[in-house]
């Protein structure tokens, strides 16, 4: 196994640990004989000079990929990169972003200053990082107060470093081939689907057409108590051909903007 291979292998089985919905699916997919491929694989974090993006982005790069696209999400207050493998275009793109947290109230950037302050910066140095979950301590209390201001922010703090969601290219399933009927297969298994700004996000002409579960909700143990919250969710991507014959292979910042909310409470 090359060591792509090695931390996606590391990736999926964190992220499988905490949402059994994502080996679920994968399972009934693997049933109907598919072999499921990535599209792309999502984390979050914080715009710290320790943990922003461009720190995490440089991790991927010495892993062979590099950064093909720049997204603004006004609204939640969010940047983010989308990465490429600059030789093997089977490993899953990189979709990363990170709270612009300057945009919060005083005592939100105190508390993200506050588990910046108990991440080690060797320790952000190893790809193994971003596999390593939550590295600071979080109150319940502080969770919900995070989460009066952003759900985001509320995650981020709480599950750390992990793929947030793990993407199917539906590109490359043999037995569905259009979003609706994959959407219904998941449906029909008793899955939440994210409906926000409907079912589907993005349109063949955009290129870029995507849905998603619902996290479902973990028992997560925080510093004082254990108690249940949304998790990481599993998502649907279908690409379509640009001019020159190829497919698209960016985001759409107004489709992503609704997949973010596949964590929010239901
Ligand atoms: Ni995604």
């Amino acid at each position: 196994m090359s060591t792509v291979e090695n931390f996606f292998a590391n990736l999926w089985q964190q992220y499988t640990a905490i949402n059994p919905q994502a080996e679920a699916i994968h399972e009934l997919l693997a049933a109907r004989g598919e072999s499921v491929v990535n599209d792309h694989v999502a984390l979050r974090t914080f715009n710290t000079d320790k943990l922003g993006i461009d720190r995490l982005g440089y991790l991927f790069e010495t892993m062979g990929y590099e950064n093909r696209g720049q997204y603004d999400f006004t609204a939640k207050q969010l940047n983010a990169y989308h990465f490429e493998h600059r030789e093997n275009p089977h490993h899953p793109k990189i979709f990363i972003s990170e709270l612009i947290t300057e945009s919060f109230s005083d005592e939100l950037q105190a508390l993200v200053h506050r588990m910046d302050g108990q991440v080690m910066s060797k320790a952000t140095q190893d790809p193994a990082f971003l596999y390593s979950g939550r590295p600071w301590d979080l109150t319940f209390q502080e969770y919900i107060r995070l989460l009066q201001e952003s759900e985001y922010a509320a995650w981020t703090a709480a599950f750390g470093y992990r793929a947030n969601h793990f993407t199917v290219s539906i590109n490359h399933l043999t037995t569905f081939f259009e979003i609706e009927d994959l959407n219904q297969f998941i449906m029909d298994h008793g899955f939440a689907m994210n409906e926000s700004g409907g079912l589907i996000k993005g349109t063949p002409a955009q290129r870029l057409e995507q849905s998603s579960t619902m996290a479902p909700l973990v028992n997560l143990e925080f510093s004082d108590v254990s108690h249940l919250v949304p998790s990481c969710f599993y998502e649907f991507a279908k690409r379509y051909p640009q001019a020159d014959g190829r497919l698209y292979q960016g985001f759409i910042a107004a489709s992503a903007d609704k997949i973010f909310e596949s964590t929010n409470r239901q």
